[in-house]
């Protein structure tokens, strides 16, 4: 392989490689990890959702009562119900807390 060929190969892997590290945005993360249980709308109708019993986020007075200190704690932590037991999944591991940030300005956007 010539050398200039191998620059750009490494270049290209490089690239690649950068690509995937970089933050995804918030409209993407929803769809991935959210849009199961919250729906795409944000109105909880999904399968999921209805089991689960969500909130729907294009409510109001939903919106209104919750803090985004609470839906950035929720989504980093997760969400237990009184016996302990786990509704929803901590994305600590999964979503960087820049992009949790995010996510809560995206659910803020759902409301009608
Ligand atoms: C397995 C289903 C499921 C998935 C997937 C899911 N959630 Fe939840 N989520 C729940 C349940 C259940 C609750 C608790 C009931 C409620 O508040 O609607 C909840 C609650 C919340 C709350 C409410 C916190 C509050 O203060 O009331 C926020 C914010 C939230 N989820 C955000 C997210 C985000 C962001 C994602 C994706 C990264 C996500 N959820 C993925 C099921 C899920």
């Amino acid at each position: 392989m010539k050398p200039t060929t191998r620059l750009l190969l490494t270049a290209l892997a490089f690239a690649a490689g950068a690509a995937v590290s970089v933050a995804a945005p918030a409209s993407e993360n929803w769809e991935n990890h959210c849009a199961k249980c919250h729906g795409a709308d944000g109105k909880g109708q999904t399968k999921a959702g209805k089991k689960l019993q969500v909130k729907d986020y294009t409510d109001a007075k939903v919106q209104a009562e919750m803090k985004d200190a609470d839906m950035i704690k929720a989504t980093t932590d997760g969400v237990m119900d009184k016996a302990g037991k786990e509704r929803m999944k901590a994305y600590k591991d999964e979503i960087s807390a820049a992009e949790i940030k995010e996510l809560v300005a995206y659910i803020r956007k759902f409301k009608a």
